[in-house]
Protein backbone atom coordinates (compact mmCIF):
# COMPACT_ATOMS: atom_id res chain seq x y z
CA UNK A 1 0.00 0.00 0.00
CA UNK A 2 1.79 3.48 -1.21
CA UNK A 3 0.26 6.82 0.57
CA UNK A 4 0.06 9.12 -2.51
CA UNK A 5 2.00 11.71 -2.79
CA UNK A 6 -0.15 14.24 -4.94
CA UNK A 7 -3.52 12.82 -3.95
CA UNK A 8 -5.11 13.16 -0.93
CA UNK A 9 -8.54 14.39 0.63
CA UNK A 10 -9.61 17.62 2.97
CA UNK A 11 -12.64 16.90 4.64
CA UNK A 12 -14.48 20.21 6.00
CA UNK A 13 -17.11 20.74 7.96
CA UNK A 14 -19.60 23.12 7.34
CA UNK A 15 -18.39 24.63 11.73
CA UNK A 16 -15.14 25.11 9.98
CA UNK A 17 -13.56 21.81 10.87
CA UNK A 18 -11.23 20.77 8.51
CA UNK A 19 -9.26 17.76 8.25
CA UNK A 20 -6.42 16.26 6.12
CA UNK A 21 -7.02 12.42 5.18
CA UNK A 22 -4.56 10.99 2.99
CA UNK A 23 -5.18 8.65 0.11
CA UNK A 24 -3.37 4.84 -0.32
CA UNK A 25 -3.42 3.87 -3.43
CA UNK A 26 -3.02 -0.19 -4.10
CA UNK A 27 -1.52 -1.84 -6.95
CA UNK A 28 -4.97 -2.06 -8.38
CA UNK A 29 -8.08 -1.08 -8.32
CA UNK A 30 -9.88 2.31 -6.40
CA UNK A 31 -7.89 4.52 -3.93
CA UNK A 32 -8.35 4.66 -0.35
CA UNK A 33 -9.54 7.56 1.81
CA UNK A 34 -7.51 6.56 5.07
CA UNK A 35 -10.40 7.79 7.60
CA UNK A 36 -8.45 6.05 10.93
CA UNK A 37 -7.98 9.54 12.13
CA UNK A 38 -11.87 11.00 12.43
CA UNK A 39 -12.13 9.09 15.55
CA UNK A 40 -9.67 11.03 17.82
CA UNK A 41 -11.60 14.18 16.41
CA UNK A 42 -14.57 12.34 17.78
CA UNK A 43 -16.24 11.65 14.15
CA UNK A 44 -17.31 8.42 12.56
CA UNK A 45 -17.92 7.15 8.99
CA UNK A 46 -21.06 5.90 8.24
CA UNK A 47 -21.24 3.22 5.91
CA UNK A 48 -23.49 0.17 6.39
CA UNK A 49 -22.68 -3.20 4.94
CA UNK A 50 -19.26 -1.60 3.90
CA UNK A 51 -19.84 -0.61 0.23
CA UNK A 52 -17.61 2.03 0.37
CA UNK A 53 -15.25 0.31 2.94
CA UNK A 54 -11.84 -1.31 2.21
CA UNK A 55 -11.75 -3.36 5.60
CA UNK A 56 -7.58 -4.25 5.20
CA UNK A 57 -5.07 -4.52 2.85
CA UNK A 58 -4.85 -7.61 0.83
CA UNK A 59 -2.44 -9.61 -2.05
CA UNK A 60 -4.65 -12.58 -2.75
CA UNK A 61 -7.66 -11.84 -4.88
CA UNK A 62 -8.53 -8.67 -7.02
CA UNK A 63 -11.87 -8.28 -8.29
CA UNK A 64 -13.04 -5.53 -10.77
CA UNK A 65 -16.67 -5.57 -10.35
CA UNK A 66 -17.63 -2.98 -13.18
CA UNK A 67 -15.39 -4.96 -15.79
CA UNK A 68 -16.00 -8.29 -14.83
CA UNK A 69 -12.51 -9.32 -13.71
CA UNK A 70 -11.59 -11.76 -11.51
CA UNK A 71 -7.37 -12.49 -10.75
CA UNK A 72 -6.26 -14.29 -7.99
CA UNK A 73 -2.14 -13.51 -7.52
CA UNK A 74 -2.63 -11.84 -10.67
CA UNK A 75 -3.94 -14.77 -12.62
CA UNK A 76 -7.40 -14.51 -13.88
CA UNK A 77 -9.94 -16.54 -13.00
CA UNK A 78 -10.87 -18.04 -16.47
CA UNK A 79 -6.82 -18.92 -16.65
CA UNK A 80 -7.11 -21.00 -13.47
CA UNK A 81 -10.47 -22.69 -14.27
CA UNK A 82 -9.03 -24.19 -17.28
CA UNK A 83 -5.07 -25.07 -16.83
CA UNK A 84 -5.06 -25.72 -13.19
CA UNK A 85 -5.56 -28.37 -10.31
CA UNK A 86 -7.46 -27.09 -7.68
CA UNK A 87 -4.59 -27.83 -5.12
CA UNK A 88 -2.44 -25.81 -7.44
CA UNK A 89 -4.53 -23.16 -7.18
CA UNK A 90 -4.84 -23.35 -2.91
CA UNK A 91 -1.13 -23.34 -3.41
CA UNK A 92 -1.03 -20.61 -5.35
CA UNK A 93 -3.51 -18.63 -2.42
CA UNK A 94 -2.02 -19.86 0.77
CA UNK A 95 1.44 -18.84 -0.60
CA UNK A 96 1.58 -16.35 -3.49
CA UNK A 97 3.33 -18.42 -6.18
CA UNK A 98 1.68 -21.52 -8.32
CA UNK A 99 3.75 -24.41 -7.18
CA UNK A 100 6.46 -25.80 -9.98
CA UNK A 101 6.62 -29.75 -10.32
CA UNK A 102 8.54 -30.96 -7.40
CA UNK A 103 6.55 -28.16 -4.92
CA UNK A 104 3.26 -29.59 -6.52
CA UNK A 105 4.19 -33.34 -5.58
CA UNK A 106 5.32 -32.40 -2.22
CA UNK A 107 2.21 -30.06 -1.18
CA UNK A 108 -0.49 -32.90 -2.90
CA UNK A 109 1.80 -35.65 -0.78
CA UNK A 110 1.51 -33.25 2.35
CA UNK A 111 -2.34 -32.38 1.88
CA UNK A 112 -3.13 -36.80 1.46
CA UNK A 113 -1.14 -37.23 4.31
CA UNK A 114 -4.24 -35.45 5.99
CA UNK A 115 -7.40 -36.22 4.10
CA UNK A 116 -8.59 -39.19 7.07
CA UNK A 117 -10.19 -37.51 10.16
CA UNK A 118 -10.28 -38.96 14.08
CA UNK A 119 -12.47 -41.61 13.93
CA UNK A 120 -14.19 -40.16 17.06
CA UNK A 121 -15.30 -37.26 14.66
CA UNK A 122 -17.18 -39.80 12.66
CA UNK A 123 -19.50 -40.95 16.14
CA UNK A 124 -20.13 -37.02 16.12
CA UNK A 125 -22.33 -37.25 13.01
CA UNK A 126 -24.65 -40.04 15.16
CA UNK A 127 -25.39 -37.32 17.07
CA UNK A 128 -27.29 -35.03 14.29
CA UNK A 129 -31.07 -36.32 12.77
CA UNK A 130 -30.44 -37.92 9.50
CA UNK A 131 -32.24 -35.31 7.95
CA UNK A 132 -30.14 -32.33 9.42
CA UNK A 133 -29.59 -30.08 7.17
CA UNK A 134 -25.77 -31.06 6.20
CA UNK A 135 -24.67 -27.09 6.65
CA UNK A 136 -26.06 -27.46 10.67
CA UNK A 137 -23.60 -30.43 10.38
CA UNK A 138 -20.79 -28.71 9.16
CA UNK A 139 -21.19 -26.15 11.22
CA UNK A 140 -20.44 -28.18 14.08
CA UNK A 141 -18.20 -30.38 12.99
CA UNK A 142 -15.52 -28.06 11.61
CA UNK A 143 -15.96 -26.05 14.71
CA UNK A 144 -15.52 -29.28 17.11
CA UNK A 145 -11.91 -30.04 14.95
CA UNK A 146 -11.02 -28.06 17.71
CA UNK A 147 -11.17 -30.19 20.25
CA UNK A 148 -9.11 -32.73 18.13
CA UNK A 149 -5.80 -30.40 17.51
CA UNK A 150 -4.71 -29.64 20.67
CA UNK A 151 -1.33 -29.78 19.33
CA UNK A 152 -1.61 -27.05 16.85
CA UNK A 153 -4.16 -24.42 18.64
CA UNK A 154 -1.32 -21.58 19.26
CA UNK A 155 -2.01 -19.15 16.29
CA UNK A 156 1.58 -17.24 17.08
CA UNK A 157 3.41 -20.90 16.68
CA UNK A 158 4.01 -20.85 12.55
CA UNK A 159 4.49 -24.39 12.79
CA UNK A 160 0.63 -24.80 14.16
CA UNK A 161 -0.90 -21.89 11.50
CA UNK A 162 1.21 -24.29 8.79
CA UNK A 163 -0.34 -27.69 9.95
CA UNK A 164 -3.82 -26.49 10.59
CA UNK A 165 -4.06 -25.02 7.11
CA UNK A 166 -3.41 -28.25 5.70
CA UNK A 167 -5.49 -30.54 7.30
CA UNK A 168 -8.36 -28.06 7.22
CA UNK A 169 -7.79 -27.99 3.64
CA UNK A 170 -7.21 -32.06 3.53
CA UNK A 171 -10.38 -32.90 5.93
CA UNK A 172 -13.35 -30.67 4.56
CA UNK A 173 -13.30 -33.06 1.25
CA UNK A 174 -13.74 -35.75 4.10
CA UNK A 175 -16.38 -33.76 6.33
CA UNK A 176 -18.58 -32.84 3.31
CA UNK A 177 -18.87 -36.38 1.89
CA UNK A 178 -19.55 -37.37 5.47
CA UNK A 179 -22.83 -35.49 5.68
CA UNK A 180 -23.84 -36.74 2.69
CA UNK A 181 -23.19 -40.60 3.57
CA UNK A 182 -24.71 -40.12 6.91
CA UNK A 183 -28.18 -37.85 5.49
CA UNK A 184 -28.54 -41.49 3.20
CA UNK A 185 -27.58 -44.00 5.72
CA UNK A 186 -24.50 -45.15 3.64
CA UNK A 187 -21.39 -46.29 5.56
CA UNK A 188 -18.45 -42.95 4.86
CA UNK A 189 -16.25 -43.96 2.41
CA UNK A 190 -12.12 -43.31 3.79
CA UNK A 191 -10.43 -41.16 1.41
CA UNK A 192 -8.36 -42.88 -1.57
CA UNK A 193 -5.44 -40.90 -1.96
CA UNK A 194 -4.00 -42.30 -4.87
CA UNK A 195 -6.93 -40.44 -6.33
CA UNK A 196 -6.96 -36.40 -7.42
CA UNK A 197 -8.51 -34.17 -4.65
CA UNK A 198 -11.58 -33.98 -6.38
CA UNK A 199 -12.09 -37.52 -8.10
CA UNK A 200 -11.09 -38.41 -4.04
CA UNK A 201 -14.23 -36.22 -3.18
CA UNK A 202 -16.26 -37.65 -6.15
CA UNK A 203 -15.01 -41.33 -4.42
CA UNK A 204 -16.18 -40.80 -1.18
CA UNK A 205 -19.71 -38.77 -1.91
CA UNK A 206 -20.60 -42.02 -4.36
CA UNK A 207 -18.89 -45.26 -3.56
CA UNK A 208 -19.76 -47.72 -1.32
CA UNK A 209 -17.72 -50.69 -0.08
CA UNK A 210 -20.02 -53.62 -2.00
CA UNK A 211 -18.68 -52.20 -5.23
CA UNK A 212 -15.60 -50.58 -6.76
CA UNK A 213 -16.20 -47.30 -8.44
CA UNK A 214 -14.54 -45.68 -11.13
CA UNK A 215 -13.75 -41.52 -11.41
CA UNK A 216 -15.46 -40.30 -14.48
CA UNK A 217 -13.00 -37.99 -15.45
CA UNK A 218 -15.34 -35.45 -16.88
CA UNK A 219 -17.16 -35.11 -13.88
CA UNK A 220 -14.11 -35.02 -11.63
CA UNK A 221 -12.64 -32.01 -14.22
CA UNK A 222 -15.94 -30.37 -13.92
CA UNK A 223 -15.68 -30.48 -9.54
CA UNK A 224 -12.18 -29.28 -10.00
CA UNK A 225 -13.73 -26.22 -11.92
CA UNK A 226 -16.03 -25.76 -9.32
CA UNK A 227 -13.99 -25.94 -6.75
CA UNK A 228 -11.51 -23.37 -8.06
CA UNK A 229 -14.41 -21.20 -9.25
CA UNK A 230 -15.28 -20.57 -5.37
CA UNK A 231 -12.09 -21.05 -3.61
CA UNK A 232 -11.62 -17.73 -2.67
CA UNK A 233 -13.40 -14.01 -3.16
CA UNK A 234 -11.70 -11.04 -1.96
CA UNK A 235 -13.76 -9.65 1.58
CA UNK A 236 -16.90 -10.94 1.05
CA UNK A 237 -19.78 -11.89 3.96
CA UNK A 238 -17.97 -14.88 4.74
CA UNK A 239 -14.01 -14.38 4.60
CA UNK A 240 -14.78 -10.84 6.43
CA UNK A 241 -16.89 -13.14 8.90
CA UNK A 242 -13.80 -15.61 9.25
CA UNK A 243 -10.98 -12.56 9.72
CA UNK A 244 -12.93 -10.80 12.25
CA UNK A 245 -13.31 -14.15 14.24
CA UNK A 246 -9.69 -14.21 13.91
CA UNK A 247 -8.87 -11.08 15.08
CA UNK A 248 -9.40 -11.95 18.31
CA UNK A 249 -7.12 -14.87 18.38
CA UNK A 250 -10.05 -17.57 18.32
CA UNK A 251 -8.40 -20.62 16.87
CA UNK A 252 -8.59 -21.46 13.01
CA UNK A 253 -11.35 -24.18 12.97
CA UNK A 254 -13.62 -21.85 14.91
CA UNK A 255 -12.45 -19.06 12.59
CA UNK A 256 -13.85 -21.71 9.39
CA UNK A 257 -17.27 -22.75 11.25
CA UNK A 258 -17.54 -19.32 11.78
CA UNK A 259 -17.16 -18.37 7.86
CA UNK A 260 -19.40 -21.82 6.84
CA UNK A 261 -22.07 -19.85 9.18
CA UNK A 262 -21.87 -16.83 7.32
CA UNK A 263 -22.16 -18.76 3.77
CA UNK A 264 -25.09 -20.47 4.42
CA UNK A 265 -27.22 -17.63 4.37
CA UNK A 266 -29.02 -17.43 0.45
CA UNK A 267 -27.77 -13.81 0.24
CA UNK A 268 -24.35 -15.44 -0.27
CA UNK A 269 -23.49 -19.03 -0.09
CA UNK A 270 -26.81 -20.67 0.10
CA UNK A 271 -27.63 -18.73 -3.45
CA UNK A 272 -27.24 -22.18 -5.13
CA UNK A 273 -29.08 -23.75 -3.31
CA UNK A 274 -32.09 -21.05 -3.47
CA UNK A 275 -31.59 -20.56 -6.81
CA UNK A 276 -32.43 -24.47 -7.54
CA UNK A 277 -35.82 -23.85 -5.64
CA UNK A 278 -36.17 -21.41 -7.68
CA UNK A 279 -35.52 -23.11 -11.03
CA UNK A 280 -37.69 -26.10 -9.76
CA UNK A 281 -40.83 -23.81 -8.92
CA UNK A 282 -40.54 -21.53 -12.44
CA UNK A 283 -40.68 -25.03 -13.35
CA UNK A 284 -41.09 -24.01 -17.33
CA UNK A 285 -40.11 -21.44 -19.91
CA UNK A 286 -43.41 -19.94 -20.12
CA UNK A 287 -43.53 -18.94 -16.51
CA UNK A 288 -40.46 -17.17 -16.21
CA UNK A 289 -41.95 -13.80 -16.75
CA UNK A 290 -44.54 -14.12 -13.80
CA UNK A 291 -40.92 -13.87 -11.94
CA UNK A 292 -39.42 -11.32 -13.62
CA UNK A 293 -42.03 -9.57 -12.33
CA UNK A 294 -42.08 -10.86 -9.20
CA UNK A 295 -38.19 -9.65 -8.76
CA UNK A 296 -39.17 -6.43 -10.12
CA UNK A 297 -42.09 -6.05 -7.33
CA UNK A 298 -40.70 -4.06 -4.33
CA UNK A 299 -43.22 -5.13 -1.97
CA UNK A 300 -42.62 -8.56 -2.75
CA UNK A 301 -39.24 -9.91 -1.40
CA UNK A 302 -38.98 -12.17 -3.87
CA UNK A 303 -35.48 -11.73 -5.50
CA UNK A 304 -33.70 -13.79 -8.51
CA UNK A 305 -31.81 -16.39 -6.83
CA UNK A 306 -28.27 -16.36 -8.66
CA UNK A 307 -28.19 -12.96 -10.33
CA UNK A 308 -26.87 -9.60 -8.73
CA UNK A 309 -23.50 -9.30 -7.13
CA UNK A 310 -22.51 -6.64 -4.39
CA UNK A 311 -19.11 -5.93 -6.07
CA UNK A 312 -19.77 -7.72 -9.99
CA UNK A 313 -21.99 -5.09 -11.74
CA UNK A 314 -21.02 -6.69 -15.19
CA UNK A 315 -21.11 -11.05 -15.83
CA UNK A 316 -19.43 -12.53 -12.78
CA UNK A 317 -16.37 -14.02 -15.11
CA UNK A 318 -17.07 -17.52 -12.76
CA UNK A 319 -20.53 -17.72 -14.31
CA UNK A 320 -19.10 -17.64 -17.74
CA UNK A 321 -16.94 -20.36 -16.84
CA UNK A 322 -19.26 -22.09 -14.94
CA UNK A 323 -22.13 -21.57 -17.96
CA UNK A 324 -19.51 -23.56 -20.36
CA UNK A 325 -18.76 -26.81 -17.45
CA UNK A 326 -22.27 -26.91 -17.45
CA UNK A 327 -23.11 -27.64 -21.64
CA UNK A 328 -20.33 -29.72 -21.19
CA UNK A 329 -21.43 -32.40 -18.19
CA UNK A 330 -25.13 -32.68 -19.53
CA UNK A 331 -23.65 -33.09 -22.88
CA UNK A 332 -21.14 -35.85 -21.39
CA UNK A 333 -24.20 -37.81 -18.99
CA UNK A 334 -26.26 -36.84 -22.03
CA UNK A 335 -29.08 -35.32 -20.06
CA UNK A 336 -31.29 -32.88 -21.40
CA UNK A 337 -32.58 -31.30 -17.93
CA UNK A 338 -35.72 -28.48 -18.27
CA UNK A 339 -34.09 -26.59 -15.30
CA UNK A 340 -31.31 -26.06 -17.93
CA UNK A 341 -33.82 -24.52 -20.35
CA UNK A 342 -35.27 -22.77 -18.16
CA UNK A 343 -31.98 -21.28 -16.83
CA UNK A 344 -30.75 -20.52 -20.52
CA UNK A 345 -34.25 -18.50 -20.78
CA UNK A 346 -34.49 -16.66 -17.88
CA UNK A 347 -30.44 -15.52 -18.28
CA UNK A 348 -31.51 -14.41 -22.22
CA UNK A 349 -34.57 -12.64 -20.71
CA UNK A 350 -33.40 -10.97 -17.64
CA UNK A 351 -30.14 -9.82 -19.38
CA UNK A 352 -32.74 -7.97 -22.27
CA UNK A 353 -34.81 -6.62 -19.24
CA UNK A 354 -34.52 -3.04 -18.96
CA UNK A 355 -34.45 -3.25 -14.55
CA UNK A 356 -31.92 -5.95 -14.89
CA UNK A 357 -29.72 -3.91 -17.28
CA UNK A 358 -30.63 -0.40 -15.07
CA UNK A 359 -29.75 -2.70 -11.75
CA UNK A 360 -26.70 -4.20 -13.34
CA UNK A 361 -27.33 -7.47 -12.50
CA UNK A 362 -26.22 -10.54 -14.33
CA UNK A 363 -25.70 -14.52 -13.43
CA UNK A 364 -23.14 -14.60 -10.63
CA UNK A 365 -21.18 -17.61 -9.63
CA UNK A 366 -24.40 -19.99 -8.19
CA UNK A 367 -26.73 -19.11 -11.30
CA UNK A 368 -25.24 -22.46 -13.24
CA UNK A 369 -23.49 -24.34 -10.42
CA UNK A 370 -26.84 -26.04 -9.14
CA UNK A 371 -27.34 -27.36 -12.70
CA UNK A 372 -23.84 -29.23 -12.98
CA UNK A 373 -23.83 -30.68 -9.28
CA UNK A 374 -27.98 -31.97 -9.62
CA UNK A 375 -26.49 -33.66 -12.62
CA UNK A 376 -23.42 -34.93 -11.02
CA UNK A 377 -26.03 -36.50 -8.40
CA UNK A 378 -25.24 -34.16 -5.48
CA UNK A 379 -28.75 -33.24 -4.01
CA UNK A 380 -29.03 -29.86 -3.62
CA UNK A 381 -29.02 -29.86 0.35
CA UNK A 382 -24.81 -30.16 -0.46
CA UNK A 383 -24.92 -27.68 -3.02
CA UNK A 384 -23.71 -25.57 -0.30
CA UNK A 385 -21.31 -27.41 1.92
CA UNK A 386 -19.55 -27.93 -1.58
CA UNK A 387 -19.17 -24.01 -1.84
CA UNK A 388 -18.01 -24.20 1.35
CA UNK A 389 -15.26 -27.22 1.04
CA UNK A 390 -13.90 -24.82 -1.76
CA UNK A 391 -13.87 -21.47 -0.15
CA UNK A 392 -12.23 -23.18 3.10
CA UNK A 393 -8.76 -22.39 1.45
CA UNK A 394 -9.86 -19.04 0.20
CA UNK A 395 -10.81 -18.23 3.81
CA UNK A 396 -7.60 -19.79 5.60
CA UNK A 397 -5.26 -17.81 3.28
CA UNK A 398 -7.17 -14.32 4.23
CA UNK A 399 -6.60 -16.00 8.02
CA UNK A 400 -2.88 -16.51 7.25
CA UNK A 401 -2.54 -12.93 5.51
CA UNK A 402 -3.81 -11.35 9.09
CA UNK A 403 -0.39 -13.07 10.87
CA UNK A 404 1.90 -10.72 8.59
CA UNK A 405 3.19 -7.47 9.95
CA UNK A 406 0.66 -5.01 11.37
CA UNK A 407 -2.51 -6.97 9.90
CA UNK A 408 -3.79 -8.14 13.06
CA UNK A 409 -5.85 -6.15 14.42
CA UNK A 410 -9.17 -6.76 16.59
CA UNK A 411 -12.17 -5.85 14.40
CA UNK A 412 -14.28 -3.75 16.08
CA UNK A 413 -16.64 -1.22 13.95
CA UNK A 414 -18.53 1.73 15.77
CA UNK A 415 -22.38 2.59 15.63
CA UNK A 416 -24.67 5.80 15.06
CA UNK A 417 -26.67 5.32 17.88
CA UNK A 418 -30.25 6.22 17.70
CA UNK A 419 -31.84 4.70 21.28
CA UNK A 420 -32.65 6.64 24.52
CA UNK A 421 -30.24 9.40 25.94
CA UNK A 422 -29.48 8.16 29.83
CA UNK A 423 -33.03 7.84 31.97
CA UNK A 424 -33.06 6.03 35.56
CA UNK A 425 -34.54 2.81 36.23
CA UNK A 426 -37.80 2.90 38.41
CA UNK A 427 -37.35 -0.61 40.35
CA UNK A 428 -40.46 -2.57 39.76
CA UNK A 429 -42.12 -1.86 43.01
CA UNK A 430 -41.94 1.64 42.28
C1 LIG B 1 -22.21 -14.87 -3.58
O1 LIG B 1 -19.57 -11.05 -2.04
C2 LIG B 1 -19.20 -12.05 -2.73
O2 LIG B 1 -18.15 -12.03 -3.34
C3 LIG B 1 -20.12 -13.24 -2.68
C4 LIG B 1 -19.76 -14.37 -3.61
C5 LIG B 1 -18.49 -15.06 -3.20
O3 LIG B 1 -17.89 -15.70 -4.06
O4 LIG B 1 -18.17 -15.01 -1.99
O5 LIG B 1 -19.61 -13.88 -4.93
C6 LIG B 1 -20.85 -15.45 -3.62
O6 LIG B 1 -22.73 -14.68 -2.52
C7 LIG B 1 -22.86 -14.44 -4.88
C8 LIG B 1 -24.25 -13.76 -4.65
C9 LIG B 1 -25.28 -14.87 -4.42
N1 LIG B 1 -26.57 -14.31 -4.01
C10 LIG B 1 -27.65 -14.38 -4.79
O7 LIG B 1 -27.64 -14.81 -5.95
C11 LIG B 1 -28.93 -13.91 -4.12
C12 LIG B 1 -29.68 -12.93 -5.06
N2 LIG B 1 -28.87 -11.73 -5.13
C13 LIG B 1 -29.26 -10.63 -4.24
O8 LIG B 1 -29.62 -11.04 -2.96
C14 LIG B 1 -28.29 -9.46 -4.32
O9 LIG B 1 -27.98 -9.28 -5.64
C15 LIG B 1 -27.00 -9.49 -3.53
C16 LIG B 1 -27.25 -9.63 -2.09
C17 LIG B 1 -26.12 -10.59 -4.02
C18 LIG B 1 -26.31 -8.17 -3.78
O10 LIG B 1 -27.20 -7.13 -3.49
P1 LIG B 1 -26.58 -5.62 -3.36
O11 LIG B 1 -25.97 -5.26 -4.66
O12 LIG B 1 -25.71 -5.60 -2.17
O13 LIG B 1 -27.68 -4.58 -3.09
P2 LIG B 1 -29.20 -4.69 -2.96
O14 LIG B 1 -29.56 -6.04 -2.39
O15 LIG B 1 -29.66 -3.52 -2.19
O16 LIG B 1 -29.74 -4.59 -4.49
C19 LIG B 1 -29.62 -3.35 -5.18
C20 LIG B 1 -30.88 -3.25 -6.04
C21 LIG B 1 -32.17 -3.33 -5.23
O17 LIG B 1 -33.16 -2.62 -5.97
P3 LIG B 1 -33.50 -1.07 -5.52
O18 LIG B 1 -34.07 -1.16 -4.12
O19 LIG B 1 -32.18 -0.33 -5.57
O20 LIG B 1 -34.48 -0.63 -6.54
O21 LIG B 1 -30.96 -4.34 -6.97
C22 LIG B 1 -32.08 -5.14 -6.68
C23 LIG B 1 -32.56 -4.78 -5.29
O22 LIG B 1 -33.96 -4.98 -5.18
N3 LIG B 1 -31.64 -6.54 -6.73
C24 LIG B 1 -32.37 -7.55 -7.22
C25 LIG B 1 -31.54 -8.68 -7.12
N4 LIG B 1 -30.38 -8.33 -6.57
C26 LIG B 1 -30.44 -7.01 -6.32
N5 LIG B 1 -33.62 -7.61 -7.73
C27 LIG B 1 -34.05 -8.82 -8.15
N6 LIG B 1 -33.31 -9.96 -8.09
C28 LIG B 1 -32.05 -9.92 -7.59
N7 LIG B 1 -31.31 -11.04 -7.54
Amino acid sequence: MSTSEKLNAKLTLSDGREFNLPIHQGSLGYDAVDVQSLVKNKLFTFDPGFMSTASCVSKITYIDGDNGILLHRGYPIADLAKKADYLEVAHLLLFGEAPNEEEYKEFTKLVKKHTLVHEQISRFFHGFRRDSHPMAVMCGVSGALAAFYHDSLDINNIEHRQITAIRLLAKMPTLAAMCYKYSIGQPFMFPLNKLSYSGNFLHMMFATPCEPYEVNPVLEKAMNTIFILHADHEQNASTSTVRTAASSGANPFACIAAGIASLWGPAHGGANEACINMLEEIGSVDRIPEYIARAKDKNDPFRLMGFGHRVYKNYDPRAKVMRQTCHEVLQELNIQTPLMDVAMELEKIALSDPYFIDHKLYPNVDFYSGIILSAIGIPKSMFTVIFALARTVGWIAHWKEMFEPGNMKIVRPRQLYEGYTERSFQPLDK
